[in-house]
């Protein structure tokens, strides 16, 4: 989603800012703007489309300063057009503003400052941050930023600048991600880490309701009555590298391979077989905690739901705990029932995700205990939870999520351990776990080794408008991902189904035209898949079936066949999810599309 960066120092900050916006181009955006303090009054640029478009207006009247701020929009009020891209300004181009989030009393705000002189040029909300500001500054940004604020409903990520008070940046921070980036007299502010990762590691992440002024020299964070707080300073300890493709055409297929590593960071130190056990350091919460819960909501979105779903199944099976999966988006305005009985686990790849983190908020507010199954280090969600387990997948940059959810469906297997352990689960039955877990990164790489089979079958689906992924038990949500991850990227309709629910009315799609993913490797519903695999192909369908072994009891009835290696039950998602990350990415790039900015989309969804 919208991302920003600022810079204040010595150096010429316009290539330092554009180059910060290429590291956010992945969290995906429609226009682009920068606006520089250009000797004593503010040089503005913007464009529509891609960061090559600001460069190209960059180049065509260059700008610089050493006081900056940049923007990569993600349209909500108003279409994606150079007049609605950020950085917004006030009448008398004095203030200049970025903004991440939504005001939501933009409209009233408006109407106010309409009514007492002020002209607006854009469709946005955020242009009434810049009025706000201009009416109220005196001598002081940052009183003028705490007066603005304090008539302002929403949430807001801001980084402004004003010609009048020069030599610094306010930032400010209410529901959107921010953080301050650390140099030797020069500092940095963003709303993600990987734009200032080549200038600096060490950074201030902003929490709710704090503000911060920074200057070339120093910094200091405070809250909206201008009390001091002290903040920790936090070392980034993941590399350049990591953001970037090392070879691979697209990052998404980048993650896809970097599975094997990333399931392996997720176990290191974590699964212990002889005793059929995992240590997870971080959940803080005593064994006592631990046995006294009776009743887990797991809540989440997206990919990361789905990995919710296979969580459930591992708990309820394994730990025997009535455990429930809501969509966080439904559940922040439900009246769920939660007692002190309640453990509430979230699930998020990027930690920041708007209805998540309200979802956790709310638990919380109602006496649960949150965990946080978490990928990006330091991010609200990791902040605010009582306790969690990170992922350890390393940077996740393509928009589609691959690596984060094995990791997510391997830290559920983890936690069920923990949980399972601690009641009715057997060392016996704990180690088959642990062995299984062991073996899944030479499994992963197995499959990898054969993407080109893959490959040769998404040839063959190129032209496709539909399809339907039916699969049962511990599979079902698997095929919930596979058609998500297919019509994200490729733009193919998709849906995901239990295979027997297919009866009750998907049949009716089928046709020589349909194709059918089945995930179907050898597990205890495996019988039955085969009867339904059957109703499809005695109606044309054309089949692709996710196997483990040879099964004569499928011979005649499928098209297109890729071989799984073998594993227990709760962790066949973690091998036949590849397949199907492998298949979308073929089909859509062989269709051409941008597969690590599929239109519409964002990377991390921090609004509601
Ligand atoms: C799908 C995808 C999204 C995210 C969802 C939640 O490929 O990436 O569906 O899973 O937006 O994001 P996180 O996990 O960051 O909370």
């Amino acid at each position: 989603m919208c991302g920003i960066v600022g810079y204040v120092g010595s150096r010429n900050g316009t290539s330092l800012l554009v180059d910060g916006l290429k590291r956010l181009e992945y969290r995906g955006y429609d226009s682009a703007g920068v606006s520089l303090m250009d000797g004593g009054g503010i040089e503005t640029r913007k464009a529509k489309g891609k960061i090559a478009m600001l460069e190209a207006a960059i180049g065509s009247m260059p700008i610089q300063g050493n006081v900056g701020i940049a923007h990569t929009r993600w349209a909500t009020h108003g279409p994606p057009n150079e007049c609605n891209a950020h950085p917004h300004h006030d009448c008398s181009g004095t203030v200049s503003v970025v903004h991440n989030g939504i005001i939501e009393n933009y409209g009233p705000l408006r109407a106010m400052l309409k009514k007492t002189g002020h002209t607006f040029v854009s469709d946005t909300d955020t242009e009434v941050l810049a009025h706000l500001i201009e009416a109220a500054f005196d001598d002081n940004l940052e009183e003028a930023v705490v007066d603005a604020l304090a008539l302002v409903e929403g949430t807001y990520g801001i980084a402004v600048i004003c010609s009048r008070d020069p030599d610094k940046i306010v930032a400010a921070r209410k529901g959107s991600p921010l953080l301050i980036g650390l140099g030797e007299g020069e500092n940095y502010i963003a709303s993600d880490v990987a734009a200032i990762l080549q200038h600096t590691r060490h950074v201030v992440y902003l929490d709710d309701g704090e503000m911060a002024v920074v200057t070339r020299t120093g910094y200091r964070v405070m809250d909206l009555n201008a009390q001091t707080i002290k903040k920790r300073v936090n070392r980034i300890d993941w590399d350049l590298d990591k953001i970037e493709k090392g070879g691979y055409e697209h990052f998404m297929l980048k993650e896809i391979f970097e599975q094997p590593q990333t399931i392996q960071n997720t176990m290191r130190g974590r699964s212990v077989d002889e005793d059929g056990f995992s240590k997870l350091g971080g959940l803080n919460l005593s064994r006592e905690e631990l046995q006294h819960f009776d009743h887990i909501i797991i809540t989440a979105c997206g990919t990361s739901w789905h990995s919710a779903l296979i969580g459930k199944m591992m708990i309820e099976e394994h730990a025997r705990i009535r455990c429930e999966v809501e969509y966080a988006s439904e559940f922040r305005y439900r009246n769920p029932i939660v007692s002190e009985k309640t453990l509430c686990i979230v699930i998020s790849q990027s930690g920041e995700t708007a209805d998540t983190l309200a979802a956790m908020r709310e638990a919380k507010r109602r006496g649960a205990k949150t965990l946080g199954l978490v990928n990006q280090v330091g991010s609200t969600i990791a902040r605010e939870d009582d306790g969690g387990i990170y992922l350890h997948a390393g940077p996740e940059i393509g928009v589609a999520s691959t690596k984060a959810f094995t990791s997510q469906v391997v830290a559920l297997a983890l936690l069920t351990l923990k949980l399972g352990r601690l009641r009715t689960m057997s060392v016996v039955q704990g180690r088959v776990v642990t062995q299984a877990l062991e073996k899944l990164p030479e499994q992963i790489q197995n499959i990898l080794d054969r993407a080109g089979e893959i490959e040769k079958i998404a040839a063959a689906f190129t032209d496709a408008t539909n399809f339907l992924y039916l699969g049962r038990g511990f599979n079902f949500p698997v095929a919930l991902e596979g058609a998500l991850k297919l019509k994200e990227i490729s733009y193919i309709h998709a849906e995901g189904y239990p295979a027997a629910e297919m009866k009750h009315g998907p049949i009716a799609l089928i046709d020589a035209d349909m194709p059918v993913v089945f995930i179907a490797p050898h597990d205890s519903v495996f019988d039955k898949v085969v009867s339904n695999v059957q109703e499809v192909k005695a109606r044309g369908g054309r089949v692709i079936a996710i196997t483990s072994r040879d099964e004569p009891s499928l011979d005649g009835k499928i098209d297109y066949e890729f071989r799984i290696p073998e594993t227990i039950d709760m962790l066949n998602p973690v091998l036949s999810a590849i397949p199907l990350q492998l298949l979308a990415y073929y089909i859509a790039a062989k269709r051409g599309l941008n597969v690590d900015q599929p239109r519409n989309l964002a990377k991390s969804v921090t609004v509601e």
